[in-house]
């Protein structure tokens, strides 16, 4: 059975102490997660240990990172490896948010690169993909992102495959507080999985997780994560409150 998640993605925001906070807030907030169901938090790079650390006695909760360098190690000033992720404990790394493609200049070839060297390390990525508004509004949203999961996600091979989660994130919906309709959410999440089941089989795309993110909140989740084909959500805004992270988890 395909894994339920609710990732947090807290990107460039929080202190040290006002993260050990949130995640305390979230540990002693006492969800009872099921067992098909994973709760992911995705702290700055200097807070991942300390996380690591306070979430130890939750096996339910995983850490992640937001990024990691496509190359494997040596002189790339300021750049974290896949490697360097795995050993300070992270189990998940974020790859390809729009916002790294945006102003980081990302590329699919390069995001293949990552993914690559994540899975090495066994880390599982969670792979962003996402159509912008002009895009969405052509209507040719379909063909965008499936040339993202074809230029960086369809070079693995099946057992590989197994351990990437794919985030579909509108980036028109990213932090605006417009959020796709469940309608919209669905039908991007029934043709990826489609795309998955014309290249890899019926029996890997439904094993693969889908995530929806794009101001995902309380109020909405629980009407995305009803959708057959949504898995769970990657949470940027609200994920940094307690309260609101906790009622998005508690919304399945
Ligand atoms: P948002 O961000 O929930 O603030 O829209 C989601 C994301 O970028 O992962």
């Amino acid at each position: 059975m395909r894994k339920k998640i609710v990732a947090a993605n807290w990107k460039m925001n929080l202190t040290l102490a006002q993260g050990e906070q949130l995640v305390n807030d979230i540990v002693n907030a006492g969800i009872k997660l099921a067992e098909d169901q994973v709760v992911v938090i995705a702290p700055p790079f200097p807070y991942l240990l300390k996380v690591k650390q306070l979430i130890r006695n939750y096996p339910g909760i995983c850490l992640a990172a937001q990024n990691c360098y496509s190359e494997k190690s040596g002189a790339y000033t300021g750049e974290i490896s896949a490697e360097m992720l795995q050993s300070v404990g992270a189990d998940y790394v974020i790859l390809g948010h729009s916002e790294r493609r945006e102003y980081f200049h990302e590329t699919n070839a390069q995001l293949a690169k990552k993914i690559d060297l994540a899975l090495a390390n066994g880390l599982q990525p969670i792979f962003c993909c996402g159509e912008p508004l002009e895009v969405r509004k052509a209507e040719t949203q379909n063909a965008y992102v499936a040339q993202q999961l074809q230029e960086s996600l369809f070079h693995l091979d099946a057992a590989a495959l197994k351990n990437v989660v794919i985030a579909y994130e509108p980036i028109w919906a990213i932090g605006t507080g417009l959020t796709a309709s469940a309608q919209q959410a669905q039908d991007m999440h029934a043709f990826i999985r489609a795309q998955i089941a014309e290249k890899y089989g019926r029996e890997a795309a439904l094993g693969i997780s889908i995530l929806y993110g794009g101001s995902a909140k309380p109020s909405n989740a629980r009407e995305l994560f009803a959708c057959a084909d949504v898995d769970g959500g990657l949470i940027g805004g609200a994920s940094l409150i307690a309260a609101d992270f906790t009622a998005i988890i508690q919304s399945f």
